[in-house]
């Protein structure tokens, strides 16, 4: 399988990859938010895509997520490992826990979040019961088994629209909904990746406790220094996932 990932807030780009070509890819959508690095990670060839550009410069609401599915679709990637940077609601979701989440619950607004847009496009009504692929998901908890990382099995991500952080009673009422973790981006990039018939799921590093879950400010300084540790993590995984996948 032809392994893409997508790096977010905190892995703008990957340490260890064996650097090949930067592909600068043009799409029917536009172009990707950063160029597609080709390389190789442990052996194993790999492409990678900083969702947020290669200087950070794509907030969540802007990032061209069509473009970047079609990108990786271009290049002959299967399976895409999606990164993301999240707030912990679930009391077992504190900084620095990784999630392998099962279930999605979208807050956002306004985002183009479909390739069947116009009169050109047929008009497809995925399914999306389970709106990550379970091949995927099940890779990515074997590859942590394998790197000695604990890893939640399950989680549900509510996607809000950002970029600033949410309200307590925000947070409140997506705990009422059910969620278990907060971020910005998974919509509309997984079912992107299933309009386009990419597998796709994701390694959600905890950066801090969501708004209200706790006493302290969130502070970017905090959620920095927490991301790196997870990242640390999220590398070992992603190195055995190249092994297995
Ligand atoms: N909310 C939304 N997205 C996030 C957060 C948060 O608290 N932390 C990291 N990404």
């Amino acid at each position: 399988m032809t392994i893409a990932i997508i790096g977010g807030t905190g892995l703008d780009q990957l340490d260890g990859l064996q650097v090949g070509e930067k592909i600068a890819l043009d799409t029917p959508y536009g172009a990707p938010s950063a160029p597609v690095q080709q390389g190789t990670y442990n052996g194993k060839p790999v492409f990678f895509l900083a969702r947020h550009g290669e200087r950070h410069e794509w907030p969540p609401h802007r990032v061209n997520y069509r473009a970047n599915m079609y990108a990786l679709k271009q290049l002959g990637v299967e399976q895409v490992i999606a990164v993301n940077a999240v707030g912990g609601i679930h009391h077992d979701m504190g900084p620095a826990v990784i999630s392998v989440p099962d279930q999605i619950i979208d807050y956002t607004w306004g985002r183009i979040h479909t390739y069947s847009d116009d009169e050109h496009s047929p008009l497809e009504h995925i399914d999306f019961t389970y709106p990550y692929a379970e091949r995927t998901r099940e890779l990515l908890v074997r590859a942590a088994d394998a790197a000695g990382v604990i890893v939640l099995a399950r989680g549900v991500y509510g996607c809000t629209q950002g970029p600033r952080l949410e309200t307590a009673a925000e947070i409140r009422r997506m705990q009422r909904d059910g969620c278990d973790l907060v971020g910005m981006t998974a919509m509309p990039e997984a079912p992107l990746a299933r309009e386009i018939g990419l597998d796709y799921a994701s390694l959600c590093v905890v950066a801090n406790w969501a708004a209200g879950c706790t006493d302290e400010l969130i502070t970017m300084e905090a959620i920095e220094a927490t991301l790196k540790v997870g990242m640390d993590n999220i590398r070992k995984i992603l190195q055995q996932v190249l092994v297995l996948g």
